[in-house]
């Protein structure tokens, strides 16, 4: 048999904002979830990931840049079946096989729908997976915080994405309940671009908006530490004629505010409808926020405030799903919580 014969074991976080991909334990793929076909060759594949970003906004209409993943889901499947496909062949050559038989672990929104799990595991089958298991991201998440997800004790885990925030309740190997809403890293995002344009009179399109979130975005209009004010460049709105506006963090507190109260109040839902013995465990316990949008400043502050529970952000939160979904690939023959 030799070497041929081996099978490449791949776990995948395939988000709306980013795809990660890990191999024993290592991530060896960590790229924004954007494609770029050549739409004048039969939107033959231009590049994937970061390379694909870059080109947004900049092709005309000769290269399109697709972002595969709309809330949490895909949307386009061609352009997925590209991008994961194109990230496979990103893993680095010595964490990498000759094989043909690949063996994947892929998490998947906890409210997807048959239809929506269908899909994603046919992009994985058709990008080149012939053993696909599946896994609900709060459950990687959790696992990939290191909690014991199989313990008779609640736990909750609020995960901030770039397209939707997916709060769960984990209790003895399963997700006891969940609640999912479309306000997430994306919004924050959108609510930056139309607050320039109003407030400011300034055009400016989504990387910028996510320079800003990234530098001043915030959850509170009060930080201790508050970050310092932020220079954003960009062409005035009425005479296109370029402009700098400092950007401070409460005015971008002030803009966020509507996003992060959905947030807030999707999480209030979330525990009116849990059962009372798992309430007490994760009153217990507190919160445990993860994915990028737990980088928000202020927002873990004003989260248990508000709450009154406290929150724990992840220690690599844009990491903690697919870390969980390593662990999930290294035991995939006693992890009961993998859908086949
Ligand atoms: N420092 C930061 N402050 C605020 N937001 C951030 C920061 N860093 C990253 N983000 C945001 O986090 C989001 C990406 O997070 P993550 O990678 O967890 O999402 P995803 O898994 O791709 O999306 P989903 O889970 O919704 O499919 C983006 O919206 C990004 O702008
Ligand atoms: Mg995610």
């Amino acid at each position: 048999m030799g070497f041929f014969s081996f099978t490449q074991e791949i776990a995948i976080d395939l988000g709306t904002a980013n795809t990660i991909i890990m191999t024993n334990d290592e991530i060896v793929v960590d790229e924004p979830s954007v494609v770029a076909l050549d739409v004048a060759n039969g939107k033959q594949l231009k590049a994937v990931g970061r390379k694909a970003q870059q080109m947004i906004g900049k092709g005309g209409s000769l290269i399109q840049t697709i972002r595969p993943l709309r809330d949490g889901v895909i949307a386009d499947f061609y352009a997925c079946e590209m991008m994961i496909r194109g990230m496979i062949k990103m893993i680095p050559r010595q964490n990498r096989f000759l094989s043909p038989n690949i063996k994947m672990v892929v998490c998947i929104p906890s409210g997807s729908t048959e239809v929506e799990i269908r899909a994603v595991r046919d992009s994985s089958e058709h990008a080149g997976g012939r053993d696909v298991y599946m896994i609900y991201e709060p459950m990687a998440a959790a696992i990939g915080m290191g909690i014991d997800v199989e313990a008779p004790e609640g736990c909750m885990i609020v995960d901030i994405g770039g397209g939707t925030t997916e709060i769960a309740v984990i209790s003895l190997g399963g997700i006891v309940t969940n609640k999912s809403i479309k306000t997430a890293g994306d919004d924050f995002n959108a609510d930056i671009v139309d607050y320039m344009g109003r407030m400011h009179n300034m055009r400016i399109d989504e990387p910028t908006a996510e320079r800003i979130k990234i530098q001043v975005g915030s959850a509170l209009p009060e930080l201790e530490d508050g970050p310092e004010d932020y220079i954003v460049v960009g062409p005035n709105k009425v005479t296109a004629l370029p402009m700098q506006v400092p950007v401070s963090y409460q005015e971008v507190a002030y803009c966020l505010e509507k996003s992060v109260s959905k947030i807030e109040t999707a999480v209030l839902q979330a525990l009116e409808s849990t059962p009372p013995e798992l309430y007490a465990d994760i009153v217990k316990r507190g919160i445990f926020l993860t994915g990028g949008g737990a980088l928000l400043h202020g927002l873990a502050q004003r989260l248990s405030t508000k709450i009154t529970i406290p929150f724990h952000v992840a220690e690599d939160p844009l990491h903690a799903v697919a870390r969980g979904t390593g662990v999930a690939l290294k035991n995939t023959s006693n992890f009961n919580f993998l859908l086949r």
